[in-house]
């Protein structure tokens, strides 16, 4: 199991199975994620905020109304921070509460605002989950794909026996788990440039620049959460990426066109991320040039091949991403590369604000379309790749 980098927020509402919540919280952090959990009213009878917060981390969330909890994280943000919602244990009346879209809590406004992955795992008497309200309310769920996990069989907390336990906290992080890997992009390939380039001028010596590759092993990073297969086609960085990444190092531009023309052919999707140098020496010097030898020193360049232009060009049934780091007009100045370059999406950014600049692990950007821009505003760089590759999926799919 595998939720590295995943926010899920556990919505526990008033039954008994509220004490294994506390469970649930301990096998998604053991994986990885960042839980919050929000609690209703009711679900502080069985099980205390503070046993949660512990666990969590996080102090609970528990108020729409309070004036304090809304301004230190309100649930709109709730509801944009959160990759997974889960509810576990669901009663019959948050059952119906979602069902019916109400808002009048924090829990049925979060899940109202979010455009997370929302999983209910119900827990209650078996006649009230047999009965035909609960059973026409689930069915409305799933086709508004709200997934829900059991419940299971057994002997209950009443003494009936039969359909209405909660599913055992490892069995829900396990269905989670497995159902997020299918994700928007499964199956795709996607291959992603990053990083600079260097053009040698002599063996010690190169042309090169101060990008930092984060933004485009982020993107790797995200592509592969999205369920894809991943070329990373790199620069000389040394940033650690994803097991399931297939990694190719390279030097200069030349190798880097090398090897995109090698993955293109099988590539679904692809990004140029990559702080490509525009130019190379014309000459490359065997040896080392010796100081001694040399007063001044010219250094002719030509220009390298654009890659992106290029794929673009020749792998017509590719979807292409390009990126365009601006230092004024950011906004028209992608426009016109988009157009000129004939991309289907160009992510621009404003690299003389420092704070979103090349070695930041922050970035904001638009992301712009023939037929649309988005903006999306300061963030980690891993959210927003995130943002990015929703964005490509909602565009080719
Ligand atoms: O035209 P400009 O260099 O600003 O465009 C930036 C975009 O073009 C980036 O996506 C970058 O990866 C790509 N590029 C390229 N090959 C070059 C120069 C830039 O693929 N030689």
């Amino acid at each position: 199991m595998n939720f590295l980098n995943k926010n899920i927020l556990l919505c526990v509402t008033g039954g008994i199975a509220a004490y294994k919540s506390a469970e649930i919280i301990r096998l998604f952090k053991k994986n990885g994620a960042d839980v919050r959990v929000v609690m209703t009213e009711s679900a502080k009878e069985f099980i205390t905020p503070l046993t949660l917060q512990a666990i969590s981390g996080n102090e609970i969330h528990d108020s729409l109304l309070d004036v304090k909890a809304e301004s230190a994280m309100g649930h709109i943000e709730l509801a944009k921070w959160a990759d997974i919602i889960l509810v576990a244990p669901c009663t019959a009346e948050t059952i119906a509460k979602i069902t019916h879209g109400r808002a009048n809590d924090l829990m049925g406004a979060i899940i109202l605002a979010s455009k997370a992955s929302v999983f209910i795992a119900p827990a209650m008497n078996m006649n009230m989950w047999l009965d035909q309200s609960t059973q026409e309310n689930c069915k409305k769920l799933s086709s508004r794909s709200i997934s829900i996990i059991g419940p299971a069989d057994g002997e209950q907390a009443c003494g009936d026996i039969g359909p209405g336990r909660m599913v055992d906290p490892e069995n829900i992080v396990e269905l989670i788990s497995s159902s997020i890997k299918i994700g928007p992009l499964a199956g795709k390939v996607i291959t992603i440039t990053a990083g600079p380039t260097r053009e040698q001028i002599d063996p010690v010596r190169f042309i090169s620049n101060n990008s930092s590759g984060k933004m485009g092993y982020a993107l790797a990073e995200a592509a592969i959460e999205s369920g894809a297969l991943v070329n990373l086609i790199s620069g000389p960085v040394s940033i650690d990426t994803n097991k399931s990444v297939s990694l190719y190092k390279i030097n200069s531009a030349n190798e880097m066109l090398e090897k995109v023309d090698e993955l293109m052919p099988n590539t679904d999707i692809f990004i140029g991320c990559a702080a490509v140098s525009d130019f190379k020496p014309s000459h490359y010097y065997e040896n080392k040039i010796k100081k001694e030898d040399l007063n001044v020193i010219d250094i002719e360049l030509e220009k390298n091949e654009d890659i992106l232009s290029h794929v673009a060009k020749v792998y017509k049934s590719s979807y292409v991403v390009g990126f365009a780091a601006e230092t004024k007009n950011v906004k028209e100045n992608a426009r016109k590369k988009l157009l000129n370059k004939n991309l289907n999406m160009i992510i621009s950014n404003d690299v003389s604000d420092k704070s979103i600049g090349f070695d930041s692990d922050q970035n904001e950007v638009n992301l712009i379309t023939k037929s649309e821009s988005i903006f999306l505003k300061k963030d980690k760089k891993i959210r927003i790749a995130r943002e990015i590759l929703k964005q490509i999926s909602l565009n080719i799919n």
